[in-house]
């Protein structure tokens, strides 16, 4: 058995409510892989098929931010399901979809694909069962049109040349920002994540895009492997999706570390709000956009001259008040800082708590179940669960999601337990939203109460002891 399966084995072994079972029956029965994170790094799906055929039944990958990748050999095996390529044995293949995110679907529009194995044909009477459990008995057919818009936009040549279209302008916007960084010479300004070496012109080769092992005798001149600073990983598992563009602001090293200045990224984001651009996901020392279909050299030009503006004004340290006029207008106390100034107060926060290293410590932390996540969810339709303030969390069952932005990635599922890790971070938003109004952290599953003198605290829904 390879040494990932032995993993997999002992984390079930490891779970305390599979206490007693036998190994044999230890046998997971679904994987659910986020098929693109939400900074477009992809899995080769082809070696997870290979790797877990026979030992998991049901392969699901949520590929909720993908569902363009089908639509060019760009995207190789580097996606759930292709012509051509071969059917595991016998486990099933499932791939959602939300066209509402990358193709031509309105809100809420997404898909299941299903895909047989080479022994196993899907219960279409089950699935539907199960489906209907899940919709409305009102269809929306405006959702279910958009759909059949999305798919046929996408049919080849045209959907092609759309993917493609996209991949070029994100390769052009990259081009374009390592252009001003040359221009401005020794100056700071912000990195797009991504590979050392771009092609010239056009969008390349994808095996630019693909995360190699480490070797060793690499020659100096070669590109850095570790681009990424994930680490040495496995070669070729994993790709970058280039119209997935996470920006980089100055202040924290890829190893987290904190720099003297820094400029957060929830600032950044906030200026060009300001400016008319929306951006997808803000992170500390980052943010991210997509090059969907459709947008044009003409959309990230003004995202490049934004951006040029907000060096430009944090350069002067220009009044708060002249640079984000309706922000200041809600939070007078910004009004007379520069734009420095507050970058300044923001990060020495940051850095005083050493976010990155707490939010890391607390995602990589011994996340325990106590409870079957519908077990915990069921006790809010009894009316079993209790606000609990956050000082007294520690040990506590969740029975709502608990999710943190950023990152946005869920942290706790209902069932499981608070640990340290997570009321040290707790505290840390608790303090930090005080001390930084309108940049609140924000967390899905804290319960926000605002007493007579205006001062908030915070609560979790917990399984009632
Ligand atoms: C990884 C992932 N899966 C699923 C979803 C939900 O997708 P939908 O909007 O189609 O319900 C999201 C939404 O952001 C997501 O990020």
């Amino acid at each position: 058995m390879n040494l990932n399966l032995l993993r997999l084995r002992q984390k079930l072994k490891a779970n305390p409510l599979l206490e007693g079972k036998s190994s044999s029956t230890l046998k997971p029965k679904v994987l659910t892989l986020t098929q693109s994170t939400y900074d477009g790094v992809l899995y080769n799906t082809e070696t997870i098929k290979n790797m877990l055929d026979g030992y998991i039944p049901n392969l699901h990958f949520d590929e909720a931010w993908l569902p363009h990748a089908a639509f060019h050999p760009f995207y190789g095996t580097y996606h759930a399901m292709g012509k051509k390529r071969i059917r595991p044995k016998e486990a099933m293949v499932y791939s959602t979809q939300s066209v509402h995110k990358l193709l031509a679907g309105i809100s809420q529009a997404s898909h299941v694909l299903v895909q047989d194995s080479q022994t196993l044909h899907l219960d279409r009477h089950l699935f539907n069962e199960a489906y209907l459990m899940h919709t409305s008995t009102s269809p929306q057919y405006s959702i279910i049109a958009s759909c059949d818009v999305a798919a046929a936009m996408m049919e080849p040549p045209g959907g092609t040349a759309l993917v493609e279209e996209s991949i070029a302008e994100a390769l052009d916007f990259r081009r374009a920002m390592r252009k001003v960084d040359a221009e401005y010479g020794k100056d700071w300004w912000f990195k797009v994540w991504g590979p050392e070496n771009l092609v010239d012109d056009g969008i390349g080769r994808a095996d630019n895009w693909i995360i190699k092992a480490e070797k060793k005798g690499r020659k100096k001149k070669d590109e850095d492997p570790n681009w990424h600073g994930f680490g040495d990983l496995a070669d070729g598992f994993n790709m970058l999706d280039p119209i997935k563009a996470t920006i980089v602001t100055p202040g924290l090293n890829l190893d987290g570390k904190f720099d003297k200045a820094g400029i957060p990224a929830s600032i950044v984001t906030k200026f060009l709000a300001e400016h008319g651009v929306i951006v997808e996901k803000t992170g500390l020392y980052s943010f991210f956009i997509m090059f969907t279909i459709g947008i044009t050299k003409g959309r990230w030009n003004s995202l490049l001259t934004a951006l040029q503006q907000f060096k430009d004004d944090y350069d002067r340290n220009q009044p708060m008040w002249r640079i984000l006029p309706e922000f200041c207008q809600k939070y007078a106390r910004y009004e007379r800082m520069g734009l420095r100034d507050l970058c300044h107060h923001i990060h020495s926060l940051y850095s005083k708590f050493d976010i990155a290293k707490l939010t890391t410590e607390m995602y990589l932390s011994d996340l325990k179940p106590a409870m079957k996540p519908s077990d915990a969810y069921a006790q809010i339709a009894h009316r079993n669960t209790e606000r609990v303030p956050i000082d007294e969390l520690e040990g506590r069952i969740t029975t709502s999601l608990v999710t943190p932005y950023p990152p946005g990635i869920p942290l706790l599922i209902p069932g499981e337990v608070f640990n340290k890790k997570i009321i040290d971070y707790l505290k840390f938003a608790r303090e930090f939203n005080l001390q930084c109004p309108g940049f609140e952290t924000d967390i899905h599953g804290l319960v926000e109460v605002k007493d007579e003198q205006g001062m908030t605290h915070y609560f979790a829904d917990c399984v009632k002891n």
